[in-house]
């Protein structure tokens, strides 16, 4: 698949194209993938198309404004050229040029695009905000050595930040590494305990609400449902203030919580021991609490998977081998739910 192809069906909103022939009969998806589906989130059928607009448009409390191509920097119909927009520059300090702008002539691109000038992230890939830079950097080597890839092949956005680190050099992974640690976490997803969830199709590795005819509610089942807090601004105008909700199912929260306090009668380990009080994170260990419970299911099951195979990763053996896809989604139901880390918390 050439570069421009998969950019090209992913710009569109949809990486269906780009992977039916992976998901074909023949070759049965392997439970994990079944069972943890709502957190890789792989976009089979096609949306319904994103409104065309050329029309400028606006967000409250900025006075800038942005055509549709701008936020997603696109330029003569080619995604990927230009900055895209930062619609609120004094909620971060100022980006470095590799992560603000990215480089297409080395398929580096804007990380801003995708998690946002603040860090935050959305739950298709992931929120390096807050994290500690030797953490960060050391994610950056394992992506761009090959040791850190996705248990699902069919996630296009995670071949897109592995291209994206193999173009960069050891001197932009330091850069933006101090840029992401810079910004402090603080709160960004609504955990809502719940029986049925909103009826929601997938696009571009996110569950969306359905409108209209369409919509309702159905059986959450064993699903943690993640969904823009407001579709519009976060799919159309790219607000990187508008969160998320986590709709889980009831009860999670506190099974999550018993395996992550005591490790569960030896199934797993306490989580505190290396991500430190609040699971907030120590040294270079990262931060889990209070962000993306999606991202989180995928990092366990693609560790246990041992997709995610660097030097660090190896410490979490031990903690994921004896886990179910129900105990991963109950433990990331209780991280998600904690508070972010006091403001007068600060990393080293
Ligand atoms: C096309 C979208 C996209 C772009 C552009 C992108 N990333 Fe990513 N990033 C992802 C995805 C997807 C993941 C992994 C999500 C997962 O594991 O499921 C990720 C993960 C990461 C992580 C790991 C976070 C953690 O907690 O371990 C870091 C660090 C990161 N990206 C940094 C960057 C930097 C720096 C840039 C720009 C130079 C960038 N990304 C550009 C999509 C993107
Ligand atoms: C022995 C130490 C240790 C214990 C105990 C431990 N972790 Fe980890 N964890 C790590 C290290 C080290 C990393 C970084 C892995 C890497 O660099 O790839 C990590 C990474 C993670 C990540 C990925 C974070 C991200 O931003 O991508 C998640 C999720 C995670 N741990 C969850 C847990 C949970 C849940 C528990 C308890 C059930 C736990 N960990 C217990 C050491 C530990």
């Amino acid at each position: 698949m050439k570069y421009q192809s998969i950019i090209a069906v992913l710009v569109t909103g949809g990486v269906f194209l780009s992977v039916g022939h992976i998901n074909s009969a023949d070759k049965p998806l392997p439970d994990h993938l079944k069972e943890l589906a709502w957190a890789y989130a792989i976009t089979i059928e096609k949306p319904p198309p994103l409104p065309k607009s050329d029309k400028k448009l606006s967000l409250p409390d900025t006075p800038l404004k942005f055509t549709r191509d701008e936020i997603v920097g696109r330029k003569d119909g080619v995604a990927f050229q230009t900055a895209p927009a930062d619609w609120y520059p004094g909620d971060h300090p100022e980006m470095p040029e590799i992560y603000a702008k990215g480089d297409p002539s080395r398929q580096v691109i804007a990380c801003a695009l995708c998690h946002y000038p603040n860090g935050k992230g959305k739950a298709e890939n992931a929120p390096p905000a807050g994290q500690n830079r030797d953490y960060l950097v050391q994610q950056l080597r394992d992506f761009k050595s090959g040791v850190r890839e996705g248990a699902d092949p069919r996630k296009t956005n995670y071949r897109l930040m592995i291209d994206t680190a193999k173009g960069m050099s050891e001197e932009e992974f330091a850069e933006v590494a101090d840029y992401m640690q810079s910004m402090k976490w603080s709160q960004w997803i609504k955990v809502i305990e719940t029986d049925t969830v909103p009826k929601t199709y997938l696009r571009g590795g996110l569950h969306i609400p359905l409108e209209g005819k369409e919509a309702g509610t159905e059986p959450i089942g064993k699903r943690i449902i993640e969904t823009p807090a407001d579709p519009n601004r976060t799919e159309f105008l790219r607000d990187p203030r508008s969160g998320f909700i986590a709709y889980v199912p009831k009860g999670s929260v506190k099974k999550g919580e018993e395996l992550v306090n005591t490790g569960g009668a030896g199934k797993t380990f306490q989580c505190a021991l290396c991500h430190g009080p609040g699971l907030n994170g120590i040294g270079n260990i990262p931060a889990i609490a209070s962000r993306s419970p999606s991202y989180m299911a995928r990092q366990l099951n693609d560790m246990k998977q041992g997709t995610r195979k660097g030097t660090m990763a190896a410490l979490m053996q031990p903690v994921v081998v004896n886990l179910t896809s129900e105990d991963i989604l109950n433990i990331v139901a209780y991280t998600s739910s904690l508070p972010a880390p006091p403001a007068e918390h600060s990393k080293k």
